[in-house]
């Protein structure tokens, strides 16, 4: 594998899935894999578990990962083909990519949405110009629109701990004061859809996703009626997509309640505000899975690092 920007770049997610659990069970096997390698991770954007999981991982390859916080620590980065650099921006992305292709043997990019410019997220202007203007291979640590290093480790979290063939798995907005993006609850889309299961989306009228990534996906907007028989509730919020990037609902009726959650597993990508997004009962419940999520966070990420190692020339 080249490039991992988006959770597509997954052939078979089901065998993807087996080589993650068997990475879990053995996480040193591959230790010489990444020997004299380096993994650059550039954030612009914050993180707990994307920043240390990605680094707890290639060091279980081997690899000697360097980080930098982009914002704040590095030369604002010019991404505008032919802009006269009279601006804020110092450095443009063309020398920024090809320097650090110097200094790293893969980089992994982590920059959120404008919310503000739907049609320049969209584009995915930061992930691309890093794919297209280095020389090594990239990772998504989350871009304007998809978080697919959590995606591949929610779908391995949903695959160990469900107790039937063909489960049902819920996703559901959940209210929150701040523009969030969509990169999680679209990536998550993507892989249920690889998934053989029983998946519906239910969020207020108004809220949709976006209709390209929803496609065939069901959507039912009575949260009780798509909680019902669910094996997995998986909760996140997201801003409005039609009016782009504003909160235009935070009725607190679409909060998460033990109640309404029954006998189903819980799932967050964190962070969670709690008692916004989700009831301290379920969080601090034995049905909750997201402290388990967050640690396959790591299998995930070693193995899609596994997989670009693999085929580095
Ligand atoms: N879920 C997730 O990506 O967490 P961080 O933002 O802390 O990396």
């Amino acid at each position: 594998m080249k490039h991992y920007t988006s959770i597509n770049d997954i052939e078979n997610i089901q065998s993807w899935i087996q080589e993650a659990k068997a990475l879990k069970r053995n996480p040193l096997n591959y230790k010489d894999l990444g020997k004299n390698k380096t993994l650059g991770l550039l954030f612009f954007n914050s993180s707990l578990r994307t920043r240390l999981s990605t680094q707890k991982a290639a060091l279980n390859l081997g690899m000697d990962p360097i980080v930098m916080n982009v914002s704040g620590d590095a030369w604002g980065i010019e991404f505008g083909d032919g802009t006269i650099m009279n601006g804020n921006t110092a450095e443009h992305i063309k020398e920024a990519a090809a320097v650090v292709s110097q200094y790293c043997d893969i980089i992994a990019v982590r920059a959120f949405p404008t919310l503000t410019d739907k049609e320049k997220d969209e584009s995915e202007h930061v992930l691309k110009s890093f794919v297209k203007y280095a020389s090594v291979p990239i990772v998504n640590m989350e871009s304007a629109t998809g978080h697919p290093l959590q995606a591949l480790t929610d779908a391995i979290t949903i695959s160990e701990n469900a107790k039937k063939e063909r489960p049902k798995v819920v996703l559901s907005w959940a209210p929150h004061i701040k523009a969030l993006p969509h990169a999680v609850a679209n990536s998550f889309v993507q892989a249920m859809q690889k998934m053989d299961v029983d998946f519906v989306v239910t969020h207020p009228e108004g809220y949709n996703l976006n209709p390209d990534i929803i496609g065939n996906s069901t959507v039912n907007y009575n949260q009780e009626e798509a909680f019902k028989d669910a094996d997995f509730v998986y909760v996140k919020n997201w801003s409005n997509y039609n009016d782009y990037g504003k909160v235009l609902n935070t009725d607190p009726n679409w909060m998460i309640t033990k109640e309404k959650l029954g006998n189903a597993k819980f799932m967050h990508c964190l962070p969670v505000r709690r008692n916004l997004i989700v009831e301290d009962a379920v969080l601090d419940g034995e049905n909750s899975l997201v402290i388990e999520q967050a640690n396959n966070r790591t299998y995930a990420a070693q193995l899609v690092l596994k997989k670009i190692l693999e085929d580095l020339k």
